[in-house]
């Protein structure tokens, strides 16, 4: 692969909020993106992964009037503290596959013993990102549209999915990702210009950034901010 092609699929990749239910992923094409995210890099190659693949409507219903559930909590909580909350987001439901990706924490006995004690958890976590930006790639790579679903391990939302898909512990939920067709393609969410995050040889401090203008960049440039108010798919979420 072209460092050209590499650049464009990554730049493709979107966070996609509506599918098209009348279009199907066959089997085939999840074994192939999931054996993509098994090559994800992992701490002491823990491989903590393991995905439960839903197809059935009646489970992806149910699967996203959880999700709407434990969103009520979480909306009324943005209005308290900021007077705003932006959080429908379940168009998910209409994905054909939804994947759930878990982790098994035991592998942080791979870990060397100061790795474990001081940050066995971030170390297992970033495994299970590696592997679920891989599923994103993959997806994109294969004409298809992808989402985060990162409420899924919310306490009510997990515990909840846990009894439903009979996952056993100490296994734990991190994300879950629906894959299928766009229902219509969205727009590029804005990125830091590549000079702005660039520090040759030591920090340049030209580039460091006030707490004015960090709050600028989260009011402005962020799904927080006002393009997050403004724009966004049917169905989109902060977060
Ligand atoms: C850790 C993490 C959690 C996220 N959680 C959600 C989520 O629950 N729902 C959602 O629709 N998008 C979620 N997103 C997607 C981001 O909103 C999205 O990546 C960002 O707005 C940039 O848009 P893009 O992915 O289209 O480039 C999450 C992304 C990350 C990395």
């Amino acid at each position: 692969m072209k460092i050209e092609e590499l650049q464009s699929l990554v730049e493709q990749r979107r966070s996609i909020r509506g599918y098209d239910e009348k279009r199907d992923v066959s089997d085939a094409t999840i074994r192939t993106i999931l054996n993509c995210a098994r090559w994800a890099p992992s701490g002491g190659n823990g491989q903590p992964w393991e995905f439960v693949i839903v197809r059935e409507r009646a489970t992806r219903h149910r699967i996203a009037d959880y999700y709407l559930k434990q969103m009520e909590q979480k909306r009324e909580m943005d209005m308290a503290v900021r007077g705003t909350a932006k959080m429908t987001g379940d168009g998910f439901r209409h994905a054909p596959v939804h994947i759930l990706i878990l982790g098994d924490p035991r592998v942080k006995e791979a870990y060397p013993i100061r790795t474990k004690l001081e940050k066995a958890e971030s170390h297992f976590i970033t495994g299970l990102a590696n592997a679920t930006l891989l599923i994103h790639l993959a997806a994109v790579a294969l004409g298809l549209a992808s989402q985060y679903v990162s409420d899924a391990n919310s306490p009510y939302m997990e515990t909840m999915l846990k009894v439903l898909l009979k996952i056993p512990e100490p296994l734990r939920i991190y994300h879950l990702v629906p894959i299928g067709f766009a229902k219509s393609q969205v727009a590029a969410p804005p990125r830091r210009e590549l000079n702005e995050m660039l520090h040759y040889e030591s920090y340049a401090m030209g580039n460091f950034r006030s707490d004015e203008q960090m709050m600028g960049f989260v009011k402005t440039r962020t799904l927080q901010g006002a393009y997050g108010r403004r724009g966004g798919a049917e169905g989109d979420e902060k977060d």
